[in-house]
């Protein structure tokens, strides 16, 4: 679903390097965990793998398709299959719309139907996240982080989404509330099938709902491999650090 290979990038003219020579894959149905400290380039890599940011050297496919290449109507083709959740819920809402109206912009934007087919689609979308339909009439201001942060999963996937980038997507809540968007999250791929790269700076966190971990360094992958290998038997002295620095696994 997702093929990064040898994907170098960074920011300004100078051109220094934040992320170097990535090479990572997802495939279809897959949670990939990206885990790695503040600032070692995981958000960078989300951005050059949702096309929001070129990378500097290597390619990434996406359902076998080159991103770089993408112009016009196959680029709008591939917004839609590669949708992101962000760290903050708060921000990725509009503070004037409500529930039913930010759930439907991407339907309207597409022009995924008509105006009834997307007021049925959103109550669906509204019952996949296990939000009240009640909920649909409120506003950002009249909900909890954990509903602001499944209205901001729901919209991601309103238009059936190939792979899904989530980056820290349960860093900004609460404990109580990171466990449940982590079973939904989990939920969701088994009914819906898209792969999904899970980024997060705790390992503790990637290790609950990953299939695979991928283990980032100053901007490149130390080590990557099975969630339970990679917790079980780290080979790479950065992931023995992270792991201790979990003292609950
Ligand atoms: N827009 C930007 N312009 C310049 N430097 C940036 C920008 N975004 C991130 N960086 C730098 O790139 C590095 C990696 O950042 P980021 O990808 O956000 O890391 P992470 O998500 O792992 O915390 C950091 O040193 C950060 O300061
Ligand atoms: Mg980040």
């Amino acid at each position: 679903m997702l093929e990064i290979e040898g994907v170098s990038a960074g920011y300004g003219r100078a051109g220094t390097t934040v992320i170097e020579d990535v090479t990572l894959r997802v495939a279809a149905g897959e949670i990939v965990g990206l885990v790695g400290e503040s600032g070692c380039g995981k958000s960078t890599l989300a951005r050059v793998v949702t096309g929001l940011h070129r990378p500097s050297a290597g390619t990434v496919r996406v359902a076998g398709v080159d991103v770089r290449a993408l112009r016009g109507k196959a680029l709008r083709a591939h917004r839609r299959q590669v949708q992101m959740v962000f760290q903050d819920p708060y921000l990725s809402l509009s503070p004037r719309q409500t529930v039913r109206q930010a759930l439907t912009e991407p339907l309207a934007i597409h022009r995924v139907g008509d105006a009834r087919s997307r007021a049925a689609r959103v109550s669906e979308l509204l019952e996949l996240v296990e939000l009240d339909p009640q909920v649909g009439a409120r506003r950002r201001g009249q909900l909890s982080g954990g509903q602001q942060q499944r209205v901001a999963i729901a919209r991601a996937l309103a238009l059936e989404p190939r792979l899904l980038v989530c980056d820290e997507p349960v860093t900004a809540l609460d404990v109580s509330v990171q466990a449940k968007v982590l079973n939904l999250l989990c939920d969701l791929r088994d009914r819906l099938d898209f792969g999904c790269l899970f980024i997060a700076h705790d390992l503790a966190v990637v290790a609950q709902l990953a299939d695979r971990i991928a283990v980032m360094s100053r901007g490149r992958i130390v080590e990557q491999g099975p969630t339970a290998d990679v917790t079980t038997d780290p080979r790479h002295p950065y992931t023995r650090l992270l792991l201790s620095a979990t003292p609950t696994m």
